[in-house]
């Protein structure tokens, strides 16, 4: 029997910490009633003790989600831990994930600490964590340059006290595959109770590795979880992208020969909802969910493909959710079809309110644009999740005009607490007049540090889809709007983006 490998996703907790990526209670909700639809093994849903608003977001999943291990992340110290204890209190299956950093370099300059004070408190953490909950993995963070005995040291110890799993993170992303498959190994042969633990491989991108080197760490040192997130979102240049380890395990499983739980065909709907939710967009060439992942433009792949698909395609592209015909509703289209288009695309909505809203903005949208494509129902009922009745500003109405040897000029109407606000700007362009009417109203001073348009469905009829990404003290956000009027989708993601930026907790981040 082909042994299971544990997929533990970490987008909501690891993937968040990406500047501009973070994320609501709500919107985290979402993301993990998609994962369990993926069936992820673990989800990591956040780092209950880093925030108020972090704890409600692992409570909220930990009570929700019924099939997958609800996670939180956790320093190795008794506060921390007992945090996550009691955010994870509802799950049906939870586990906490203690780390502390094990190389030379960040215990002497980050934590101050002697390699002995480390050693007690991992295995203090350990036991401690071991009283509240029985699934405990432990992290040595910046494992993969620590020093092999010390590590070797602190994980049979931890083993020893009950850690369930023993991850092994290149959390600088300087790992090579080869050696990072080598260190695991030596790891696994020299600690003389590695046996007692599932080892789990945890890598960055920083090199490009990220997806080979997980690879390496479960064929050549024998890891049996890979930790991984959607569309490979994570700080600075990402973590191991879920979507294509799940597929190169599972498209070579003569080569790796190992089992999987996941359920691909939700992958394309998993990558678009973390896109849609934090503004990251998926480049077009992106392995497996990118637009082009299995486009095939030259005269001579073409014939292959229609002749004999696997002559160029070595994956089914319905395998990984994308659908044959992409058209799927117009404006004669019902509530029921609706409903049912909305249940194909693994979309769930709480409640039937929810539905009739998203059906109403649907129709607009059907009045206004003739075909309506997945990837439209997608960002509306994004929209419709995002958008929130506490929002301070929301969108009204627009008008802009724009003359060849004439400034542009933009009149708004947004909605501010209740009260309809009438502001408006010349600008360089009509968005930049728009936006700027936006900010003559609100003065958030904030600056924008990224503005960028993608057409939904690839044609000038598409709806277009702006992400703006603000800065303010120390804050980055993204706002994401789409609308067929793309002036109108760039107002809409400025005013979500400035409501991001009001809302958004003051978070603790105590690690990288
Ligand atoms: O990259 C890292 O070291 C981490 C740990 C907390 C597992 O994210
Ligand atoms: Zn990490």
């Amino acid at each position: 029997m082909a042994e299971k490998l544990i997929i533990f996703d970490t987008t909501l907790r690891d993937g968040e910490q990406s500047p501009g990526a973070s994320m609501t209670r709500e919107e985290k909700l979402r993301i993990a009633r998609q994962l369990e639809r993926l069936k992820v093994d673990v989800i990591e849903a956040g780092f209950a003790a880093s925030s108020q608003g972090d704890f409600e977001a692992v409570k909220a999943i930990a009570d929700a989600i019924k099939d997958s291990t609800v996670c939180s992340l956790s320093r190795a110290n008794d506060r921390d831990i007992s945090r996550a204890a009691e955010a994870l209190a509802g799950a049906n299956s939870s586990r906490i994930h203690t780390f502390i950093a094990t190389s030379p370099l960040h215990m002497e300059k980050k934590l101050r600490m002697t390699p002995d004070q480390v050693f007690e408190q991992a295995v203090q953490s350990v036991r401690f964590a071991r009283n509240l909950v029985g699934d405990i993995e432990f992290s040595p963070e910046d494992g993969y340059r620590s020093e092999v005995d010390f590590l070797c040291r602190i994980l049979e110890a931890v083993i020893k006290e009950g850690a369930t799993t023993i991850n092994v993170p290149d959390t600088v992303g300087y790992a090579i595959p080869e050696l990072y498959g080598e260190f695991i190994k030596t790891l696994r042969t020299k600690i003389p109770n590695s046996d007692k633990a599932i080892w789990s491989v945890h890598c960055h991108n920083d090199l490009g590795m990220a997806v080979a080197n997980s690879l390496a760490g479960i064929k050549i040192g024998g890891a049996r979880q890979i930790e991984c997130t959607i569309n490979g979102l994570g700080e600075r240049a990402g973590n191991c992208a879920l979507e294509e380890v799940v597929m190169a395990i599972k498209t070579r499983s003569d080569y790796f020969g190992l089992t999987l739980g996941i359920d691909t065909q939700q992958i394309l709907a998993a990558s678009r909802m973390v896109s849609q939710t934090t503004g990251f967009v998926v480049q077009p060439n992106k392995a497996v969910v990118g637009a082009n992942a299995f486009a095939h433009a030259s005269g001579i792949h073409q014939d292959g493909v229609l002749k004999a698909r696997d002559t160029y395609e070595i994956m089914r592209a319905q395998d990984v959710g994308w659908s044959a015909n992409k058209i799927v509703l117009g404006k004669l289209s019902g509530r029921n079809a609706f409903k049912q288009r909305l249940q194909d695309l693994g979309v769930e909505l709480d409640s039937e309110a929810e539905i009739n809203n998203a059906f109403a903005k649907f129709k607009e949208l059907a009045d206004r644009k003739s075909e309506i494509f997945d990837e439209d129902i997608l960002a509306l009922v994004s929209e419709e999740s995002l958008s929130n009745d506490k929002d301070t500003f929301n969108f009204v109405s627009l008008s802009q005009r724009s003359e060849t040897g004439e400034r542009p000029h933009a009149s708004i109407v947004i909605n501010v607490n209740g009260t309809e606000v009438h502001s408006d700007s010349d600008g360089n362009g009509p968005v930049d007049a728009s936006l700027k009417a936006i900010e003559k109203h609100v003065k958030s001073g904030a600056e924008m540090v990224l503005y960028s348009v993608n057409a939904i469905s690839g044609s000038t009829e598409s709806q277009g889809e702006v992400t703006v990404r603000l800065q303010n003290n120390g804050r980055i956000v993204n706002g994401v709007g789409s609308d067929p009027d793309i002036i109108v989708a760039s107002a809409k993601a400025y005013l979500s983006a400035l409501n991001k930026l009001r809302s958004q907790s003051d978070r603790v981040l105590a690690q990288g």
